[in-house]
């Protein structure tokens, strides 16, 4: 049987809070470890359900993980890659294990992987990735579900992104890192964890410049060494308890950040009415004015992410006053609305911007999980709500936040995870 979240709102969150290693940093780190022929350890490393998940897809390929979850440390054996097809039952559950095409590929000269799955937030097509896998040389051939990838070495090109994807800036910068010559991503995603991948791969041995800006400049080189490598910490997980803060009235410390990652966010809850002060390595956040009506529109980083955007909407809606939230970056992602208006919330959608009309209370109610983000919403919204919230689907919220009930509740909230 599956679990449900019971929360019973109303208290304001107090105390200190550790922020786990990144989990769409380790992602595409891990994928990166296929292009070492040796080993990598990693550190920092949550034990997600996402990580168990590239932990099978890099095993299916003939790696070996071995992951340690007190420690938080990720071993991978990389020697022996036998197999260059990553399995529909794995890539189904999790869309970021397409991102061992372009390794796989530059290593092995051949990845068949299955077309992703994931969150179901809109269409969230492979364009961008293809377009620059074939730029490098490579034939692609889409058939029975699967895209094969074939390959003599790559050869680095010039490649102009259409949109900033963070995937596809990642699996070129993989694939490139072994090609011969040099490769240049324009219009490149410059997302931390884009960063902490060319420093992974620069760990390695390999040659990445200027990630972290819109033109990134990667220098083959025909072999990558082991390496050891410490993720950054998630600022998503982190925002998401400083929105928790936020939405009950509380006062928090969140420990594990790099603050100047948070910049979008921490200048919207200041607008809100929150008080925000970062040190190195921490953030202190309360509030105790009400909460006051903001917009906020989605976009590539530096902007305000769109992962933290129903977390920012669950507290727009008890703000005084009208708040406009616009969407960006996917296509479909207000699915968490209908779940938060069966606890009160007042939002009409009109295309890609939901409206808010902030209301003073929201209400204990059974909800769903919608998908990884919109379940994090609904745990903050209940945190808030007067009365008892029962939030379902937890396998969404497992995807991506360790522990989250347990460090809820040292946080003083009256949160409890048990079977359904
Ligand atoms: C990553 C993050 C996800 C985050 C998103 C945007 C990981 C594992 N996941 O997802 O949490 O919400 O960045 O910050 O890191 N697109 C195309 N063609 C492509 C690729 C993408 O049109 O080939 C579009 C998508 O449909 C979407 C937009 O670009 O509308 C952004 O997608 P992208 O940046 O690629 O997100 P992901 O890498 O999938």
């Amino acid at each position: 049987m599956s679990d449900i979240i019971t929360i019973e709102g109303g208290v304001p969150l107090k105390g200190r809070v550790r922020i786990e290693g990144a989990k769409n940093a380790c992602l595409p780190i891990m994928a990166a470890s296929l292009l070492c022929e040796d080993r990598v350890t990693l550190s920092d490393i949550p034990a997600l359900e996402d990580v168990r998940t590239m932990c099978k897809v890099l095993d299916a390929l003939g790696a070996r993980t071995a992951y340690d979850p007190e420690q938080k440390k990720l071993q991978i054996e990389t020697a022996a890659i036998i197999e260059t097809k990553a399995p529909y039952d794995l890539v189904r559950k999790m869309r970021a294990s397409f991102l061992v095409i372009g390794p796989l590929l530059a290593r092995t000269g051949r990845a068949r992987v299955s077309l992703p799955g994931g969150c179901a937030i809109g269409i969230r097509p492979i364009d961008l990735h293809l377009k620059g896998l074939k730029a490098l040389g490579a034939e692609v051939i889409i058939g029975h579900g699967y895209i094969e990838t074939v390959a003599g070495r790559l050869r680095g090109e010039r490649i102009y992104l259409d949109f900033p994807s963070v995937g596809a800036t990642e699996n070129i910068m993989m694939a490139a890192a072994l090609a011969e010559g040099t490769t240049v991503i324009e219009n490149a995603a410059e997302e931390p964890e884009v960063v902490d991948l060319a420093n992974f791969i620069n760990a390695m041995g390999g040659r990445v410049l200027g990630a972290g800006t819109d033109t990134i400049r990667i220098e083959g080189t025909t072999k990558l060494t082991c390496a050891d490598y410490t993720v950054i910490p998630d600022r998503i997980e982190a925002g998401t308890f400083m929105v928790g803060a936020a939405i009950t009235g509380g006062e928090i410390t969140v420990e594990n950040v790099i603050p100047a990652h948070l910049s979008s966010l921490i200048a919207k809850l200041k607008e809100v009415g929150c008080r925000v002060e970062e040190e190195a390595g921490l953030i202190h956040i309360s509030r105790r004015e009400p909460i006051r009506a903001v917009d906020v529109k989605t976009m590539p980083y530096p902007g305000f992410p769109t992962d933290l955007q129903s977390p920012m909407m669950a507290l727009l809606a008890l703000a005084k006053g009208t708040s406009i939230i616009t969407e960006t970056v996917f296509d479909n992602r207000f699915m968490h609305v209908d779940e938060l208006r069966r606890m009160g919330a007042l939002i009409k959608i009109e295309g890609p911007t939901a409206v808010i009309a902030g209301r003073e209370k929201l209400f204990g109610a059974p909800v769903r999980a919608t998908d990884l983000r919109a379940g994090a919403a609904l745990v903050l919204a209940g945190l808030a709500a007067q009365g008892k919230t029962e939030v379902s689907a937890l396998y969404h919220i497992d995807r991506g936040y360790w522990r989250l009930t347990e460090k809820l509740q040292a946080l003083g909230a009256r949160i409890k995870r048990h079977p359904a």
